[in-house]
Parts: structure tokens; sequence; C-alpha cells
């Protein structure tokens, strides 16, 4: 598989490292052009390209910039795409009130951007920092499950792929409009659970149900 990246930074690297451990080709990409990421491909042993080359190089795309730059996600390259949705909403990089007040998902939000693609919410409820070592392989007892959402079952089943082939299980939650079940300050958000863990907790979050910033700290999971 070709996984193309929108962007360049910290989920980019931690995401394309796995990606090509597990044999697939990777380009990564930012707003400053390739030529800003010649470092990466020496580093990381990726290709790297435009937001435009990256998108056409991907069968599946990771959009990992910042949420409030999803307008640079360009539309019409990845037309028909799985496109892989990690954003979260941090308001003070500019409010939403769509987000807000529950109107849309995260998800729904880079849906309505990219009509024509298929967007599943996935890898959104980690830390960048556990991305690399909770990887674990297919069948190991302390394996991580990470939750998706989306609305087209091909999709998921492609997004449910590439985790496992990273290193992680995964828990559907539904359509892209239930992927508040696990946007920031949810109860499972970036708490390190298996796969019924996660199953239970995901069925079990109500809309009311909103942590403190950095509840994951207090959450043993299943990491101890
Ligand atoms: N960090 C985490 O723990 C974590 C965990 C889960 C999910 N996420 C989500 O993953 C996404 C990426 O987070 P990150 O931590 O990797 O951020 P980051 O380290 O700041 O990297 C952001 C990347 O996006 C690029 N970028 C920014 N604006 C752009 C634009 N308009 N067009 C093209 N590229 C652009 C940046 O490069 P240039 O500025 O050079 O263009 C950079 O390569 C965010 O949506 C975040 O919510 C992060």
């Amino acid at each position: 598989m070709n996984l193309g990246i929108i962007g360049a930074g910290h989920m980019a690297q931690a995401v394309g490292r796995l990606a090509l451990k597990a044999g697939h080709r990777v380009m990564a990409s930012n707003s400053r052009g390739p030529r800003s990421l010649l470092g990466l491909r020496e580093a990381l042993g990726c290709e790297v390209g435009s937001i435009r080359e990256a998108a056409a190089f991907g069968d599946v795309v990771f959009a990992a910039i910042p949420l409030q730059a999803y307008r640079a996600i360009p539309a019409a390259s990845l037309a028909g795409k799985v496109v892989l949705n990690p954003q979260n909403y941090f308001p003070h990089f500019g409010r939403i009130p769509e987000l807000e007040n529950g109107a849309l998902t995260t998800a729904e939000l880079l849906a309505r951007h990219l009509p024509q693609s298929h967007v599943v919410k996935a890898l959104n409820s980690i830390l960048v920092e556990d991305v690399v070592p909770d990887a674990r392989p297919g069948g190991a007892a302390d394996r991580r499950a990470l939750p998706i959402a989306g609305d087209d079952g091909e999709a998921k089943q492609t997004a449910i792929g590439v985790l496992n082939e990273i290193g992680y299980d995964a828990v559907d939650a539904g359509p892209l409009a239930e992927g508040w079940r696990f946007e920031r300050r949810r109860p499972v958000y970036c708490v390190p659970l298996d796969k019924a863990m996660l199953a239970q907790r995901l069925a079990a979050t109500t809309r009311d149900a909103v942590m403190p910033e950095g509840h994951w700290r207090y959450q043993t999971g299943i990491r101890g």
C-alpha cells in the first residue's frame, strides 16, 4: 500500500514510521513544500512531496494537519480515496461553532469538505508519544485497540487493516456522526484500552460525559 500523508509533523512521522516498518511506501508533505522535508526523507526513509502529490500518491491518505487547516486538504485529489482523520479540535486555534454545539463531529466536518472521499475517523484517540511504543503484533496479549468511525463499510475495513498492520486492534464506533464518542475529553480519549474494554466504554459513553483535560493520565487501562 502507498500511504500518502498530508502533514509531516509528530503524528505523520510516528504513523509513517510504523507504516514503513510494515512494508508500505509513505509520502509525507507540508505547506512549505518537499524541499523543507529533505531531512525527514533522510531520517525516516519516506518519500516527500507537495500536499497534492501526497494525496495522489496514497491508496490511503492520512490527514495529519491541525483541524483548523482542513481546507488545505485537496478535495479533488482525494476523490474516491479512503482518508484517515486523526484531527482533534482545540478551540484556542480557532473556534468552530458547529463543533462546539454538537451539530457536527470533527470527522463530519472533514467529510463535508471531502464529499467524494471516504473519511474514516482514526488515530485521534492516542497520544503521539504512545503511537510507536504501544504498537504490538497481532495477537499480543496487551495489544491496544483504537476507535474508528465512518460511513462506508469498505473504507472502515481498509482503515481496520491499516491499524492492524501498524500494530493496533480497532473498534468500530459506528458512522461519522458517532465520532463524538471518542473525541477530545470523552472518557475513552487517549486511554490505552484493549478491544473489549474499548467497545464497552464506547457504548457506555453519553453526550454529557465530558472529562477534565489530561484525564487519561489518571486512567490506567491496559498499561497498568
Ligand atoms: N500530537 C498528538 O498527540 C496527536 C494525537 C492524536 C491526533 N493528533 C492530531 O493529528 C494532527 C497532527 O498533529 P501533530 O501533533 O502531528 O501536529 P504537528 O506536529 O504540529 O504537525 C502538523 C503538520 O501539519 C503541517 N501543516 C500545518 N498547516 C498546514 C497546511 N495548511 N497545509 C499543509 N500542511 C500543514 C505542518 O507543517 P507546516 O507547518 O510546515 O506546513 C506539520 O507538518 C492534528 O490534527 C492533531 O489534532 C495529534
